[in-house]
Formats: C-alpha cells, structure tokens, sequence
C-alpha cells in the first residue's frame, strides 16, 4: 500500500496495460466496496473497450451491504458484470466463474462461428493499489491451478493461470493509479487506509470520518463511544478521547492517539460496515 504516483509511472503502467489488453478477452476490475468510484481510473474504460467487463467490488465485508448492492445496481446499468466479494475466503469464488462465462458469451458465440472450439476464455485482474488484486488471485486461483506460460502468440515471460478448462488467468495484475485530481478521492483513500498516515493529518482526518459517520450513520459513534453526535466534530472527538482515557503524561487529553483509534476502528471494520460515498453524489 502507501502508494505515490509520478508521470513515469503511470505511462509506463499504462504502456504495460495497453500491450495486456491485447491478450485478453475479460477485464476483472477490482474496486473497494466502502469507496467503489474514488478507488477506480475510469481510464480503464478507454483502456479496455471493446472487452467484456467484470467489476469486483471488494471488501464487501467492510462496506455497508444496502450500499454495495446500490452501487452494484449502479454498475450494472452502466452495463458491467458485478459481483461482490471478500476476496481473501473462498466462498464468493464460486459464482466467479458463471459470470465469467456469461460475461464472455459473446465472444465464445463468435469463436464457435468460426470454428475455433475450446479456446479459453482469457482474463486480467487490474485495480489501484491495495485493493486486494494479489489477494483475488491467490484466492481465486488456489492449489488447483497449473501455470502455463510461452505459448505461440503469448509474449515471452508471460504466465497464465489456468483456472479450469474455459478460463485462464494472467498471473501479475494491471495497476491502475488513481484519480487525485478530485480532493475527495485523496481523502477517501487517506480514510480507508491506502496513503501513508504520516504524511497525512491524522486529526484533520478523524473530523473528516466523525463528520461523515455523523451525517450517514447515524447513532454508530453514539454506541460504540458513548459521545452526544449533535457535537462538532472537534467535541466529538473530545468526548471520545476522554472516553476512551487517551492522555497524555500529566493527564491532559492525547486528541492524536484518539483521532488514530477512530481510524483503526473504522479500517478494521470495528466501527460497522461502512461505505464512505454514495451513487446518489455521482453526476
Ligand atoms: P493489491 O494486490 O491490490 O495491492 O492488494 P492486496 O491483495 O495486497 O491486499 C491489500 C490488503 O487488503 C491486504 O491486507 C489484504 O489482506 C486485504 N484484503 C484484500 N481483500 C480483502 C477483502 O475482501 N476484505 C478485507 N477486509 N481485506 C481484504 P494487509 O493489511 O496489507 O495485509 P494482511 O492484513 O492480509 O496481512
């Protein structure tokens, strides 16, 4: 995680993902589920017409489920694939697969007309940092995949994951950067864990958490902190610290040590399952 982008990297990632993209017939875009606009680069879209589509909303477990399943309808009228997931268990791999194949119909209808029987079904898993890429593919994959790799057509080097026998899997995953250009999505990220805390405000980022929680989720802080949620964000964030007895030597309040438990709490999923943006915010 902790990632900082600069010019040569993302052409450079773009460069590597064009030449990809000729090799595959599925994209399989991996989103996190609390944040599932600000953690993609819609970039990807350009990058990947004319293939068909697959968005993964990951860390479904830490999302709110009305949300997920909002956004998914959001998706899905954009005309992608949805499925949630929580990639590091097994048990959501196994719908996986069916979408792939009904994702990929199209193109297995178009093989067969013209002849080509039994090619698989070629996919690439892409996705900013830290949105669980490695993850989904060591789950999805499994013990019982076989890598192949060198084949005519394929460029040297490259290794596929033969998943069973329709699907095989590019084994490194595209790394999309993200969108910073919008305040929102460098906070997002900052919120859910994916930029270093340290060059980030970390008080200045649990009034951002407070003010959302306190707007979207109403009575969480409440509950879990035994705080009045009518306060500014700064009381709350007082009443939490006296609360949960964070001082500093000489028994004056630690707002800092405060500010980062809120934080760990919400990243961990200790706060509840929460989503941070809403499809109704979206142009
Ligand atoms: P990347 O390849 O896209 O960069 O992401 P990676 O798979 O490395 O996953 C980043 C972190 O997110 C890992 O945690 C991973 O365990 C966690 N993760 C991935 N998928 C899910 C999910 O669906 N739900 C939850 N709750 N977490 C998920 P880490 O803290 O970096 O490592 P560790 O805690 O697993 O040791």
């Amino acid at each position: 995680m902790n990632f900082q982008w600069y010019p040569g990297h993302m052409t450079k990632a773009k460069r590597q993902m064009q030449e990809d993209m000729k090799l595959i017939d599925l994209v399989i875009e991996l989103v996190d589920a609390r944040i599932p606009l600000s953690s993609r680069n819609p970039d990807i879209d350009e990058l990947g017409r004319q293939k068909a589509r697959l968005i993964l909303m990951n860390k479904a477990d830490l999302a709110s489920e009305n949300q997920t399943r909002r956004w998914s309808d959001f998706f899905r009228n954009k005309g992608y694939f949805v499925v949630k997931l929580d990639a590091r268990t097994r048990s959501g791999m196994k719908g996986i697969n069916d979408v792939i194949m009904e994702a990929c119909r199209e193109k297995m209808e178009r093989d067969r007309k013209r002849g080509i029987k039994n090619r698989p079904v070629r996919a690439m898993v892409v996705g900013i940092p830290n949105v669980g890429k490695s993850t989904f593919i060591n789950t999805f994959a499994g013990k019982a995949c076989t890598k192949t790799g060198n084949k005519p057509g394929v460029t040297k080097g490259k290794q596929w994951i033969r998943l069973n026998k329709n699907v095989e899997l590019l084994d490194t995953p595209g790394i999309l950067w993200p969108k910073f250009e919008d305040q929102r999505v460098g906070l997002y990220l900052a919120l859910i864990g994916s930029i270093k805390d340290e060059i980030l405000n970390i008080d200045e980022l649990s009034l951002e958490l407070i003010k959302i929680l306190k707007e979207n989720y109403p009575g969480i802080l409440a509950e879990r902190y035994d705080v009045a949620e009518e306060a500014e964000p700064p009381d709350i964030l007082m009443q939490i610290a006296e609360n949960r007895n964070c001082v500093k030597k000489g028994s004056e309040l630690d707002y800092s040590k405060a500010a980062a438990l809120t934080l760990d709490e919400f990243r961990s999923g200790r706060l509840g399952k929460i989503t941070l943006e809403f499809p109704e915010e979206q142009r």
